[in-house]
């Protein structure tokens, strides 16, 4: 079913349905729908910057209530949960697309309101039914919304973006609408470290060859590929030749990779892999992959890219590069929002054109994500995942937090997506003789989402044997969706970066080591006639694969909120735990284990 429609024609329509409003009417009274008190971390207002609102178009997407959620939610986790009939049947948008369709009274009411401010020309309903996209000028936002957008600007990425803290919709729009953006929301954070981000020029020939470094592959503390496939159990599979499947690496924030520092990485740490292999960089928004650039816009994706191919080997890499924020003084710039483009991009392509695996290593607080965008976007995850995609995302890099004070209250602070349900949520390690929990890597409980029943066994063991964490248990909600579900090396990962070998260190880096392990297993479902594993979770808290598929740490903690919470942080301990979840992966077992499912 094609949803493009020209609001004239689905205007006719609504109009035989409802009285037309005369255009001064005032049934539309409006009260504040969102509003958020701080702005996020690396952002600040810049006053100083000159926007012209008449001339700085905007794309608004006024998201509509869809009253078949909750039951799309059920049937998503019945197709991810082993041994349920149900297993593995993923399904097409279009079946999912009529599951979660709006009420026409919701689209016929926001159409209606456009209309009575004169915008519905600039209206269309989204090709996939759940919004009412808005393409107009800031000026008219603001009008429409009653909003004051501002400039801030990131201190990282240097990007600058329109954002305004809150924003009032009619009152009959109440259990039609449930998210509005851009405008309460500012974007995600690329996950790596503040506090190891990374060390340009690693004199490589002296890394040097130990007692250890013979065993594992791993020189000093530096990660390689090699090292990986060694610490992983993936040697075996080193030799392979699979190309079947695509492995997914989501991109933002102007980050881009270089393929000269790809084929590079791949001749000297990667002698196994096809070194011919070459992502395809695919353009959405306005994102940009141009051959070069400064170190900053190519750490990211460099690492993402070189880590997945390598891991990956033969198998096609995709990378999605987001644009969204490009500049926004004088006309002709916008203000999307990329993560929600990136989303929909992926959903409305074909199955055969879906990644398998997706790698996204971008994340930020919780509390600084209005709730109505995590819902919305989590919901878009639990939709791919239907769809057969394998999610993995960054855990973060703070430990529980850093200023660890949420509107008031002293407690250790969360990260989205990580706290989404419908992803997998990659935490940090670090060492080899023992593998040990990385003290920055990003843990918790969410705040927002509850606690998912494929986790209750394990958290709930956590929970009720665990004494290391006595001390803290007033600073987290026992309740809510507990994360890293997996974890993985997340220090001093060698990575190309403009011609010379560095080091680069954070979750950032777990996410595609994992994400590549994934891959692997889906391709190989697939190349023996299977359906990829879509949403990973209820198979990896399966006894099936948690009983062998992991390598349990027990050293290390996870700290974090110094001088704020002392003793601050969780344990790695034996079992499942809110440090290193179920442990770091074991892909022989896993493959194993992959290959028995149906
Ligand atoms: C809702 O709108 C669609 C598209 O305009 C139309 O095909 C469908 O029949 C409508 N459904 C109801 C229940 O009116
Ligand atoms: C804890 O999390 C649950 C599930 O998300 C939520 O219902 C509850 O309100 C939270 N409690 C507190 C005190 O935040
Ligand atoms: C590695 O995987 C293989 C299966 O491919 C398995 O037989 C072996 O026991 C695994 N090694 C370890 C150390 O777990």
């Amino acid at each position: 079913m094609v949803f493009v429609e020209s609001i004239a024609v689905v205007f006719g329509l609504a109009a035989s349905v409802f009285a037309a409003p005369a255009a001064s009417d005032t049934t539309f009274k409006s009260s504040v729908f969102e509003k958020i008190s701080t702005i996020p971390s690396a952002w600040t207002a810049s006053k100083d910057l000159k926007v012209d609102k008449d001339a700085s178009p905007i794309s608004l997407r006024i998201h509509l209530v869809q009253p078949g959620m909750e039951k799309f939610l059920d049937m998503a986790m019945k197709i991810a949960t082993p041994d349920h009939e149900l297993y593995g049947n993923h399904l097409s948008q279009s079946v999912i697309d009529a599951m979660v369709v709006p009420k026409n009274s919701s689209r016929d009411l926001v159409l209606q309101w456009l209309s009575s401010e004169g915008l519905e020309k600039s209206a269309t309903v989204s090709p996939r039914g759940d919004s009412i996209i808005l393409d107009t000028t800031i000026s008219e936002v603001e009008k429409l919304l009653n909003a004051e957008y501002t400039p801030f600007s990131n201190s990282k990425s240097g990007d600058s973006i329109l954002r305004t803290m809150e924003y009032s919709l009619p009152d009959v729009l109440k259990g039609h609408v449930d998210s509005v953006q851009p405008t309460t929301f500012f974007g995600l954070q690329a996950m790596r470290s503040n506090v190891k981000d990374w060390t340009p020029n690693i004199d490589v020939e002296n890394l040097g060859t130990d007692a250890v470094s013979a065993v594992t592959g791993c020189t000093g503390s530096s990660i390689t590929p090699t090292c990986l496939a060694n610490l992983y159990n993936l040697t075996s599979y080193t030799t392979k030749t699979q190309t079947v499947g695509r492995m997914g690496i989501g991109g933002f924030l102007k980050q881009h990779p270089v393929m000269t520092d790809l084929t590079k990485f791949l001749t000297n740490y990667a002698y196994y892999a096809n070194q011919a292999m070459k992502y395809t960089c695919v353009l959405i928004n306005a994102g940009t992959c141009p051959t070069t650039d400064t170190s900053s816009n190519i750490i990211e994706a460099n690492l993402d890219v070189q880590y997945a191919q390598a891991i990956t080997q033969n198998i096609p890499n995709y990378y999605y590069s987001t644009g969204g924020s490009p500049p926004i003084v004088g006309s002709g710039s916008n203000t999307n929002e990329p993560y929600l483009e990136f989303l929909n991009y992926l959903l409305a392509l074909d199955d055969a054109s879906l990644p398998n695996t997706l790698s996204i290593s971008y994340g930020d607080d919780e509390a600084t994500v209005p709730l109505s965008y995590a819902t919305s976007t989590c919901n878009l995850f639990a939709q791919l995942g239907a769809r057969g995609v394998s999610i993995l995302v960054s855990s973060g890099d703070s430990g529980v937090g850093t200023t660890c004070n949420v509107n008031g209250v002293t407690q250790f602070t969360t990260s989205f997506p990580a706290g989404c349900p419908w992803v997998t949520t990659v935490g940090g390690t670090t060492g080899n003789s023992p593998e040990a929990a990385w003290t920055y890597g990003g843990s918790g409980f969410s705040e927002i989402f509850g606690r998912p029943s494929y986790q209750d066994t394990q958290v709930l063991n956590w929970l009720t044997t665990d004494t290391t964490h006595t001390a803290v248990t007033n600073y987290f909600n026992a309740s809510g969706r507990a994360y890293p579900d997996i974890s993985a090396q997340a220090t001093n990962f060698i990575v190309y970066i403009l011609g010379s070998a560095s080091g680069v260190s954070g979750t950032s880096a777990s996410a595609p080591t994992t994400a590549g392990i994934i891959q692997l297993l889906n391709s190989d479902r697939i190349a023996s006639g299977k359906k990829g594993l879509g949403f990973l979770n209820p198979w990896l808290y399966s006894s099936a694969a948690s009983a062998s598929a992991f390598n349990d740490i027990t050293s290390g903690k996870v700290s974090g909120c110094s001088g704020v919470i002392s003793g601050g942080g969780f344990s790695a301990v034996a079992g499942w735990d809110p440090a290193t979840g179920l442990g770091t992966p074991n892909f022989g077992n896993l493959l194993t284990v992959a290959q028995a499912t149906a």
